[in-house]
């Protein structure tokens, strides 16, 4: 029988929470402690019968845990990832990897020299849907890809923004928040990202983040795309309304991306694919069908879970280790700085920024 990996978790708010609830729920692994700096958070670990610790340092000497999950927000990612490399404590940490390029490359470093195990939270890779996204697209189903379209955008209540961090930059903003999710899966199902441009205006709450965003892309592969981004539109086109993917929000039966390639289309979630009727006769004037790829759906969160139990088990490599964490990052660096500048940025450029 394999040995159960034995886990704790840094930060227990609104994700890290949940990460604790899986973990006590899931047989391959077993909950040792939990970590917060708000002392009002011990409720959590009375709550799931596991000890509280105010600090990382003393959690990890006296549970001595495999893994940890670090779940606080972006800023403190990579002195808890160090702390934990120092401690030979194999990190997942929630993405995005870390608020800056220096603070991911620490991060990169303390894997590299003491060569724990980093696994980037972007959980949405282990997606059933997102995966057989990624098998039509490879598999040439679409024929070549010319372009995908996005439209991520819902209404945030307002008690999100009660929490400080989420309303500052760098670190708050659906950007970095949220967006990051849709570059990073864009780069996994559509190839790298060259070049980004965008425009973003706070032009509804006025905070010192953006509220609605959009964003140019064109890939390495020569596809180009187009994202409008934002969190306070009555809408019901977001991967989170439409996936399903979290019992939280409002589920809508509706599509929220499309892949558009030469010979065929796909509409996502609902796994859309259009194609001509008659395959002698491809163009604007003669028919198109639809046909519904199915999908077994699954908890991405728990699928991502099982996969850090392998990887601290050193059974399978990180599928999101710190460099792929740390390209999605830079995306967004790039967005952020086409922004400000008001010009398109190369995604390369960025990373290779010292
Ligand atoms: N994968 C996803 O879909 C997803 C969803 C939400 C948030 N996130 C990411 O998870 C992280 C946390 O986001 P959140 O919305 O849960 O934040 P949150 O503000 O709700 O909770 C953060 C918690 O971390 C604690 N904390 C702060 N500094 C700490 C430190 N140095 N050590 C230990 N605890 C500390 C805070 O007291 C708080 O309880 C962020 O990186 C965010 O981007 C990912």
């Amino acid at each position: 029988m394999l040995k159960s990996v034995g886990l704790a978790v840094s930060g227990l708010g609104w994700i890290g929470k949940k990460h604790a609830e899986l973990i006590k729920m899931h047989d391959g692994c077993q909950l040792l402690g939990l970590c917060d700096t708000d002392s009002g958070r011990r409720r959590i670990a009375k709550q799931l019968d596991v000890p509280f610790y105010q600090h990382i340092e003393e959690l990890i000497e006296r549970e001595r845990p495999d893994g940890a999950i670090i779940a606080t927000p972006n800023q403190w990612h990579a002195e808890i990832a160090e702390t934990c490399a120092q401690r030979g404590v194999h990190v997942l940490i929630e993405k995005p990897i870390a608020d800056t390029l220096s603070a991911a490359r620490r991060i990169q470093h303390a894997s590299d020299d003491t060569g724990i195990r980093v696994l980037i939270g972007h959980h949405r890779r282990h997606n059933p849907l997102i995966q057989k996204t990624r098998d039509i697209i490879r598999s040439g189903t679409l024929g070549k890809l010319v372009g995908v379209s996005m439209l991520w955008a819902l209404m945030k209540p307002a008690e999100y923004f009660d929490v400080d961090w989420r309303c500052r930059s760098p670190g708050g903003g659906p950007n970095f928040i949220n967006l990051i999710h849709e570059f990073d899966t864009l780069r996994f199902v559509c190839g790298e990202i060259r070049q980004v441009c965008a425009f973003a205006d706070s032009v509804v709450r006025k905070l010192d983040v953006e509220d609605s965003l959009s964003i140019a892309i064109s890939f390495e592969s020569g596809a180009l795309g187009s994202i409008f981004a934002s969190d306070t539109a009555s809408s019901p086109w977001s991967w989170e309304t439409t996936t399903g993917e979290n019992s939280h929000y409002f589920h809508a039966d509706r599509n929220c991306y499309r892949f558009l390639g030469t010979s065929a289309s796909l509409a996502f979630p609902k796994m859309e694919l259009w194609e001509y009727a008659d395959n002698a006769q491809t163009d604007w004037q003669h028919p198109m069908k639809m046909s519904q790829r199915q999908v077994v759906h699954a908890d991405p969160l728990q699928l991502q879970l099982e996969h850090f139990c392998r990887v601290v088990r050193q059974d399978e490599r990180p599928m999101i280790d710190a460099r792929e964490g740390t390209r999605s990052l830079a995306v967004t660096l790039a967005v952020q700085k086409s922004i400000r500048d008001r010009i398109p940025v190369d995604v390369e450029a960025i990373s290779s920024c010292s």
